[in-house]
């Protein structure tokens, strides 16, 4: 369940089910909504009883009387953060540690403060801006900043708290934590193979206790996407929506990610045949069709990726066996 979910069934208990909120303009506004007044930021107070433009509860936007207004005033509010705060136990911190900041390049440092932007943008859809935590960066975003993540977890005490690592051991399963910890690492330049390893060998020496998991998609993190945004998004698909792993990755995959899936799949799955002494690569046609369902590609994607590897898409009926000629 997500903030805005809360935030509709409280508003339909008072009987508000359209709501004046002037320069809204948001991908998706009852969630923006939601996260601002959890924010504290804005309360839905009466309003004054002539026809505006209303986003209503169900996220239709209707010319009419409005029930509530959304903004700050003086007057007693009639929702506000704390009819929704109450209730808000079950979502978990995000936590970006930006402690290997130093190993950044200028320009790293710009997609880094870019892709934590995002990081806010996903976790209104979803929560609030005071579930975002950004440890030793200060990037002027309305999320909680500390010095480091240690002094976080010491505050905060969680029983689970999990590190996203590509190289843990165990996979995620969609299971809950209190806390998700993601490197504030981007990868653009030099190695940075195994840096998130470090933040958890860190955490483990300040005696702090930390789950660490990999996201997999059939068996392998190449088609994972590893922006700490869409990192974040998966998560928050996987625990608070309910949505299967492999569906939450697919959600938030570019074509570009599952392309570079797509070819490995495509080598793996290919036959190796030689036609009197020439060696060819073949891929039946009906791969495309085995794949599509979890990896975000086209047919198109898919014939430029066994081209660009020399691999030859051939009918279905057309197996070597059928073309006589002997596999190597
Ligand atoms: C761009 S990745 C950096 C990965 C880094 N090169 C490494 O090998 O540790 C940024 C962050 O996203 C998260 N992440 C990316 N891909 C992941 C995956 N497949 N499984 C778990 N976490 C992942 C990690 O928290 C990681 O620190």
């Amino acid at each position: 369940m997500r903030l805005k979910d809360i935030f509709v069934e409280r508003a339909l208990e008072r009987g508000i089910e359209k709501i004046y909120a002037p320069r809204l303009k948001k991908s998706d506004p009852l969630a923006f909504l939601a996260s601002q007044i959890a924010s504290g930021k804005i309360s839905l107070y009466k309003p004054k009883r002539s026809k505006r433009l209303c986003i209503t509860i169900y996220g239709e936007i209707v010319e009419g009387i409005p029930d509530a207004y959304a903004g700050r005033g003086d007057e007693k509010a009639i929702l506000d953060k704390n009819d929704l705060i109450d209730l808000s136990s079950h979502f978990p911190y995000i936590v970006i540690d930006c402690s290997l900041r130093d190993i950044h390049s200028q320009k790293e440092l710009v997609s880094l403060d870019r892709q934590i932007r995002k990081t806010l943008s996903v976790v209104r859809k979803f929560m609030w801006d005071e579930r975002l935590v950004v440890t030793a960066f200060n990037s002027g975003i309305s999320a909680l900043h500390y010095p480091s993540t240690e002094e976080f977890l010491e505050k905060m005490s969680f029983e689970k708290v999990v590190l996203l690592d590509p190289i843990a051991e165990e996979r995620f399963q969609g299971e809950r934590a209190e806390c998700f910890i993601i490197g504030g690492i981007v990868d653009r330049s030099g190695n940075k193979e195994g840096a998130t390893e470090k933040i958890y060998r860190r955490l483990e020496k300040s005696g702090i206790d930390v789950e660490r998991r990999r996201i997999e998609l059939r068996g392998d993190i190449i088609g994972v996407p590893d922006r700490i945004n869409l990192i974040a998004e998966i998560v928050l698909r996987a625990v608070l929506d309910g949505c299967d792993v492999e569906k939450a990755i697919y959600l938030s995959q570019s074509r570009k990610i599952a392309r570079w899936r797509l070819r490995k799949e495509i080598v793996k799955e290919s036959e190796k045949v030689d036609i009197n002494g020439r060696k060819f690569r073949f891929i039946r046609k009906s791969f495309f069709k085995d794949v599509s369902g979890w990896l975000k590609v086209n047919e198109e994607d898919f014939y430029r990726c066994a081209r660009d590897m020399g691999i030859i898409v051939i009918d279905d009926s057309l197996t070597p066996k059928r073309l006589k000629v002997k596999p190597f």
